[in-house]
């Protein structure tokens, strides 16, 4: 697909969606093509090496359906090994993404041909496994959305793709990452953006109800957010809906959400015309600021949250509490020495992290197993111990899983696919062991990922 037809399709798309922004329909999508990018992503300061799916647009939001088969075609153009992964998704190992694991890297020019049905509908993202960080930090983080069959009654939605990007004065790109950062809480980006965007206002109808998915696509940061709407309920933690209430998050309690999180917020718009509200984030050692705008525009159709029928819940197992069986482990810094991680596909050059005291030796060696091996339909207690002063978004590829405790507070009702461990936490996460393959197991800060804090579970 060139850049033109690219165009036409997303525009088809969005267009058809009420999206007024940057989707596209995958049944419309013909190539993914991985490519250099400039865009100004702070003032009128274009920054070139950017990584995108076009020369000068943020990835789209890719739409498809729950229980409809998506056909993704990724083609690589860069001269960079990839592959490219579908967080969140439970779908065939085959189709994860994930380099020697599942696939081997794409070179140059390279074409995979992604196909799979998401069983759940949800708020999910995409992004390269390989050259994790390259990749990542430059751009290519997109968000996709699993449509339920039938809209639970909202006049529109807004993706809402939180990302943070290290520039320097002049607008060019700073090193993504840093050994001191790394061996840290990771390097955090400077240029705060939502969908390649600073501060941007999005339009949607007065009284109108507004289904927001927020996804924290960063490298490094968690974001901490709260909302200044006065009628807003979360209806979704990382594609899944909530089983009971999630207090709303205010200024004093903000909402953590860490990097690979999502969140779905209903929000009922202001009802008189030219209204806003604000998703404002809480930056260290900085005042509130309004990540992005929602602007009331036309007639007030005065519309009440309680209008929403409740989304209807993904098919995921129920774990058999009772017939569980244990399995410990322990995320922490490494000790000195060691081959420096190959990290699923490149590298930092540098160790500090490991899982159960070993760091990850590297994709292309012989002799890697799982850290655990899963039988087919069991249930399992996953004890995430954190041994270290930073915080982990604790990812699993595959299946989604229950918090069901943690030794520091109390846990919302959730199903998730990235469990956030705070400092010294330690959080038993229960799943039933139902999709065969190896699945990834890592940090998603991604400079941790890389420098050891990596690993896969295997389901058999
Ligand atoms: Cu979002 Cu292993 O990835
Ligand atoms: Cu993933
Ligand atoms: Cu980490």
């Amino acid at each position: 697909m060139n850049r033109r037809e690219f165009l036409l399709s997303s525009a088809t798309a969005a267009g058809a969606l009420g999206m007024g922004g940057y989707g596209v329909a995958a049944s419309h999508v013909k190539e993914l093509i991985l490519q250099p990018a400039s865009f100004a992503l702070r003032g009128g300061q274009i920054t070139n090496g950017m990584v995108s799916l076009s020369p000068d647009a943020p990835p789209p939001v890719l739409y498809g359906q729950q229980g409809k088969v998506m056909r993704l075609p990724v083609r690589n153009t860069l001269p960079d090994y990839t592959a490219m992964h579908w967080h969140g998704l439970r779908i065939p190992n085959a189709m994860d993404g994930v380099p020697y694991l599942t696939q081997m890297p794409m070179g140059e020019n390279e074409l995979f041909t992604y196909e799979f049905t998401p069983p759940d509908a949800g708020t999910y993202w995409y992004h390269p496994h390989c050259m994790t960080m390259e990749q990542m930090a430059h751009g290519l983080t997109g968000v996709m959305v699993i449509a339920e069959p039938e809209n639970p009654g909202f006049d529109s939605e807004q993706v809402i793709n939180l990302r943070d990007f290290r520039l320097d004065d002049d607008g060019s790109f700073l090193p993504a990452f840093t050994q001191r950062g790394a061996a840290r809480s990771g390097t955090f980006g400077n240029v705060h953006t939502v969908n390649w965007l600073q501060n941007p206002t999005y339009d949607h109808a007065a009284g109108g109800l507004v289904r927001l998915r927020v996804v924290n696509t960063d490298t490094t940061r968690t974001y901490k957010l709260h909302l200044s709407a006065s009628d807003a309920r979360i209806i979704a933690w990382d594609g899944h809906p909530i089983e009971g209430e999630v207090p709303l998050p205010a200024q004093e309690t903000p909402l953590m959400v860490g990097p690979g999180q999502r969140v779905d917020i209903a929000v009922a718009m202001p009802t008189d015309e030219g209204q806003t509200f604000d998703l404002i984030v809480k930056l260290p050692g900085q005042p509130h600021r309004a990540m992005v705008r929602l602007r009331a525009i036309g007639q007030s159709q005065a519309r009440n949250l309680r209008e929403l029928r409740p989304l209807p819940t993904n098919p995921v197992a129920k774990p058999d509490l009772a017939n569980a069986e244990l399995h410990e482990f322990v995320f922490g810094w490494t000790p000195e020495g060691g081959i420096p991680d190959n990290g699923f596909c490149g590298t930092l050059g540098y160790n500090f992290w490991s899982i159960n005291r070993k760091p990850w030796p590297g994709d292309a060696a012989q002799d890697v197993g799982p850290l655990a091996t899963l039988k087919m339909g069991k249930t399992y207690v996953l004890r995430l111990r954190n041994e270290s002063p930073n915080t982990h978004p604790i990812h699993l590829h595959g299946l989604a899983f229950k918090p069901i405790r943690s030794n520091q507070r109390k846990l919302p009702p959730l199903m998730t696919d990235t469990m956030l461990l705070l400092k010294d936490e330690v959080v038993e996460i229960a799943l039933v062991a139902d999709n065969p393959g190896d699945w990834a197991f890592h940090c998603h800060v991604i400079e941790h990922q890389k420098t050891g804090l990596t690993g896969f579970i295997r389901v058999i």
